[in-house]
């Protein structure tokens, strides 16, 4: 094939060839929708760092899930901000923690959404990070436990899956046992396999109030210079018993995503994250482009590279998009 017998023009010339050769379609049903819960009633605080979103009380994310139902969004993430933390994280599998509350609530209100929940300490910590700390290190088989506990009150509380994020070893196993034992081996596992400790979580930790008050989360995250390490970090949790796994973020990790999806037979989610949100929403604000569009382009480029499932800030937005 070659010019000027061939020009791949002929098919762009308007929007229905374009459609008609289209290779990648974005669709609603593999959105998912992050949300962040607080304590209170009637609470809708807006996230500075990231414009567009909210802490939201148990009352708001309802109507938040009713929403995202009309807009035919199929599941949302709950990320907990507790009232109180402490240094065991209790707040995280308490019965009546927050995120426990918020689950009770809205499987009432819309039993058919999908509700997914983060599990890692982070959140609930008095020092922020995401496992238990004994002389300024984050102790893994002591975590397990905990994380393990935290999976078990949130689908015992309703989750339709848990989500472990904490990059403890062998936390999906831990998690997996926990669950069967309490005769929840229906409950998947939608395993962080591969999550890198990267600088695009800045405006979360704000959102999370979860910012690590010493240090930084590079001793269990992954080192963002390494691509081996993700193949091995995800086929360990494949081994444990992941059901979905997960590459994050998804933009700066593209070419993680796709090997991801050449080397592993299930199905792959990736995580558009915070600051891959907060950056263009701020160049939009400034004029500098046009964010609906880039928007598009970025889910896109996420789905192309491989990625089934794309959780995203923009869930909403992508969906009204795609129902006109
Ligand atoms: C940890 C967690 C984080 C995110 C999801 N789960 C933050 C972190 O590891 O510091 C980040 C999500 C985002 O930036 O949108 N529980």
């Amino acid at each position: 094939m070659q010019f000027p017998d061939y020009r791949p023009r002929r098919l762009r010339k308007n929007e229905n060839f374009r459609r008609l050769v289209r290779e990648t379609i974005v669709s609603i049903g593999n959105l998912v929708y992050p949300l962040f819960v607080v304590g209170g009633k009637g609470v809708k605080k807006p996230i500075a760092s990231m414009p567009g979103q909210f802490q939201m009380s148990v009352d708001n994310i309802v109507k938040e899930a009713r929403e995202a139902q009309e807009l035919k969004i199929p599941a949302l993430l709950l990320f907990g901000i507790p009232d109180k933390k402490d240094e065991k994280a209790s707040g995280a599998y308490a019965k009546d923690g927050i995120i426990q509350q918020a689950l009770k609530s809205v499987k009432e209100a819309v039993p058919e959404m999908l509700v997914i929940t983060d599990v890692c300490l982070c959140e609930y910590t008095s020092h922020g990070h995401c496992g238990i700390v004994e002389d300024g290190r984050v102790l893994n088989d002591a975590t397990l436990e905990l994380l393990a506990k935290t999976a078990l009150s949130q689908a015992q509380a309703g989750a339709d899956m848990v989500a472990p994020s904490a990059m403890m070893d062998g936390q999906v196993a831990a998690i997996r046992e926990a669950l069967d034992e309490n005769a929840l081996e229906d409950i998947p596992i939608m395993a962080y396999c591969a999550k890198y400790a990267s600088s695009f979580y800045g405006p979360f930790r704000e959102a999370a109030e979860s910012a690590p008050r010493f240090g930084d989360r590079r001793a269990y995250q992954m080192d963002p210079a390494n691509a081996d390490e993700a193949i091995r970090e995800i086929s360990l949790d494949v081994a444990e018993g992941a059901d979905i796994i997960m590459v994050k973020p998804a933009l700066p990790y593209l070419d993680i995503i796709y090997r991801a999806k050449q080397e592993f037979d299930l199905p792959l989610a990736a995580y558009n994250v915070s600051g891959e949100y907060s950056v263009i929403k701020a160049a939009a604000q400034a004029g500098w482009l046009d964010e609906e569009k880039t928007m598009f382009e970025t889910l896109t480029a996420i789905k192309r590279a491989g990625a089934d499932i794309i959780i995203t800030y923009w869930a909403k937005d992508a969906a009204r998009l795609l129902n006109k």
